[in-house]
């Protein structure tokens, strides 16, 4: 049985005063969720307050991008055990935005994947297709591509110490949320294809989807058999929302 995992990605979105709001509102009514684990992946700048306030809550932690280096001169990058120095259990790797805005290929996102678990990081990496992919046809062979880059360098046994979020790029942030047989059919074709390299893997890996999920629409889809929960960028930056799909997950 896979505990479903709900994670916010905040993006570049906050200030302290908004990020203390969010935390608060968010430790007030974790209560409610019973059954999914839950966690934020916040801005890092704001990673110790997110830290001071979470300490000692159900609810985790995590950055949303990590350097493939372990420490030196690598201006402006922020190394796996920087984010676990404060209280990171999870980071965001090969995000969609980071892949077309910052060029992180598919080996970049692989290196990303080691230096997180050599940290002790979990990551969540993120696959799925742009809308040209998605009308050209080749919606598996894109995330076929982007997994297996990471399998081969990381081994499927480090992969399988991960989660994956499948996040078509079509539905971010656009209000376009693929329909739960859409995501159901990718979800499915990503267990496959660990299956292919191991079982246990496949069978254990929690495949979150991503892609304007909100409390309307979380339910449906956490219901199907291969999603697992989901990763929510606008819908996590405001408490009450991002709980309701949190419960959407208890089941
Ligand atoms: P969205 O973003 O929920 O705002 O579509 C999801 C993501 O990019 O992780």
């Amino acid at each position: 049985m896979r505990q479903p995992l709900v994670a916010g990605n905040w993006k570049m979105n906050g200030s302290r005063a908004s990020v203390a709001e969010l935390l608060a509102g968010l430790k007030s009514g974790i209560n409610q969720v019973t059954a999914a684990e839950v966690a934020v992946c916040a801005p890092a700048i704001y990673l110790p307050a997110v830290q001071a306030d979470l300490d000692g809550t159900s609810i985790k932690w995590g950055g949303q991008d990590v350097s493939a280096h372990a420490s030196g001169a690598y201006t402006g990058e922020i190394a796996g055990s920087m984010l676990a120095d404060f209280g990171c259990h999870f980071v965001i790797i090969g995000h969609s935005e980071r892949r077309a805005y910052h060029a992180e290929s598919d080996q970049a996102v692989a290196e990303k994947f080691t230096a997180a678990r050599a940290a002790g990081l979990v990551p969540i990496l993120c696959v799925g297709e742009t809308l040209e992919e998605r009308e050209g046809g080749i919606t598996e062979e894109v995330v076929a591509r982007q997994l297996d880059a990471v399998i081969a360098h990381c081994g499927i046994d480090v992969v399988g110490e991960g989660v994956i979020a499948y996040e078509p790029v079509w539905a971010i942030g656009t209000g376009k949320t693929a329909t739960p047989e859409q995501a159901q059919e990718v979800h499915a074709f990503i267990r496959g294809r660990l299956a292919a390299s191991s079982q246990a893997v496949a069978d254990g890996m929690r495949i979150l989807y991503g892609g304007s999920m909100n409390p309307k629409n979380a339910a449906e889809l956490i219901a199907q058999a291969d999603i697992d929960g989901g990763l929510i960028g606008g819908a996590s930056l405001k408490a009450d929302d991002f709980l309701a799909v949190c419960s959407a997950a208890n089941r």
